[in-house]
């Protein structure tokens, strides 16, 4: 018998900037045209042109392959391309995706915004705005009045510890202020954001399920035994997964090696489910002149090496230790994100198969997990990373439009019609 749950969602992810094309009007559309910006010198561009009109076929796509739910976002900015003016022809739009994949039996998790910001609100100063939490839920409000009769699954925020690192902290993505109290200021109005989100959509939708998404990577001493090494990785731990678990546990906005504690906003009791975006597990090592990343390097052997970055080692075990610590915040558990770049294909489906089984256990031993999404359904414009990385389980040629799926599309496929792992895939019994 199945481990899952007979509700259990069989998904895969994408979202708006990543797929749609055309997204003029956002903080990535100008950041691209910046020069080296883009590890492979590529822009968004067309994407995988959703918004001209394959987002259905790709949907089709994906219930075709036995898929049940599709997790996607919304573009803030072709939605309210100025601040209050809101454009009906977008949500006609999306009005249009969300019918087509009712049609086809996909139940959709809509994220309300996934990194991406309107150009207006990036000139305001993005996240760092005080004012940005308030026009968010404007924006929200807005959303579930349009879309409310065909979503019940909404989260608000895509990740925004990476956003904070990556953008305000960081200088790889926009837009890229390189300074650290910037990123806790951003993260204290993302968390506001995401209350005052909430709120808005369960004024309109009592009945709505809204969460957050959180992106948790395993971070563990390269070496357990010495100390070092084991503040590091709990140093990196903090500021991805621990500073927005002890928000939300305690209302309370704590930072490592600092004594500033702010009150997260009215956090308690806002949320009604939690996603967990899990890639890998990282080894950090202690070191004392990687004073930007927690004095934290990482030294495994990334699976397969980019420029810039990796998504760690596949480890399956992460993934239940992290949906564990998830399960202290007591509400519905989901997988919103897990995958793997791998142009080869070589690799993913032994990877899908692995995480899936891990789920299975994590499942029986008795963890709320209510779904499972992999990213992503089709190659897609990977941020700083351009097209350099592919994730889909369907490869995208961007000259002809042509997708082909990947190994790793029927592997899935098999486990989503059994709704189990089927024994000939099970990883005793795999190549
Ligand atoms: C993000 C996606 C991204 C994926 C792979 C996640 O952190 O939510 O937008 O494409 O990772 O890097």
């Amino acid at each position: 018998m199945t481990a899952f749950p007979a509700r259990f969602l069989f998904g895969s992810a994408t979202s708006s900037h990543q797929v749609e094309g055309g997204n003029h009007h956002n903080d990535w559309w100008d950041w691209e045209a910046r020069p080296g910006a883009i590890a492979d010198g590529e822009r968004s561009g067309d994407a995988a042109g959703w918004w001209a009109g394959r987002a259905e076929e790709d949907l089709a796509r994906a219930a075709a392959l036995g898929q049940n739910a599709h997790r996607m976002s919304l573009e803030w900015s072709r939605l309210e391309p100025e601040p209050g003016r809101f454009d009906r022809a977008a949500f006609d739009r999306y009005r249009a995706i969300l019918d087509a994949a009712r049609a086809l039996g996909l139940e959709v998790a809509l994220t309300l915004n996934h990194f991406t910001l309107p150009s207006w609100a990036a000139k305001l100063g993005g996240w760092t705005h005080p004012n940005l939490p308030a026009l968010f839920e404007g924006f929200a409000d807005r959303a579930a009045r349009e879309l409310g009769d065909r979503v019940a699954l909404w989260a608000t925020l895509n990740e925004p510890s990476v956003l904070a690192w990556m953008a305000y902290a960081g200088d790889r993505w926009p837009p890229g202020e390189k300074r650290l109290p910037s990123a806790f200021v951003a993260m204290r109005h993302m968390l506001e954001a995401h209350a005052r989100g909430y709120e808005a959509v369960h004024r309109v939708l009592p009945h709505a399920e809204v969460g957050l998404v959180l992106n948790m990577p395993w971070f563990v001493p390269a070496d357990p035994s010495r100390r070092l090494d084991r503040v590091a990785a709990s140093l990196q731990d903090w500021a991805f997964s621990g500073a927005m678990l002890h928000a939300l546990r305690h209302g309370e906005l704590r930072f490592p090696l600092s004594w500033t504690r702010r009150r997260a906003p009215s956090l308690a009791g806002r949320l009604d489910w939690v996603g967990l975006n899990y890639y890998g597990r990282f080894d950090v090592r202690f070191d004392p002149r990687a004073a930007g990343s927690a004095f934290g390097r990482h030294v495994q052997e990334p699976t397969v090496k980019t420029e810039h970055n990796d998504w760690g080692r596949p480890s399956p075990e992460g993934m239940v230790a992290q949906l564990e610590r998830l399960a202290a915040l007591g509400v519905p558990l989901y997988v919103t994100e897990n995958g793997m770049f791998d142009p080869d294909d070589t690799r993913r489906p032994r990877y899908l198969v692995e995480h899936v089984e891990a789920l299975e256990r994590a499942i029986a031993r008795g963890l709320d997990v209510r779904g499972y999404f992999v990213w992503s359904l089709v190659d897609n414009f990977e941020w700083a990373e351009g097209w350099s990385t592919p994730f889909g389980l369907y490869a995208l040629d961007r000259a002809s439009g042509a997708r082909t799926p990947r190994r790793s599309a029927e592997v899935y496929a098999a486990i989503c019609r059994a709704r189990e792992v089927p024994t000939a895939l099970r990883t005793a019994r795999a190549d």
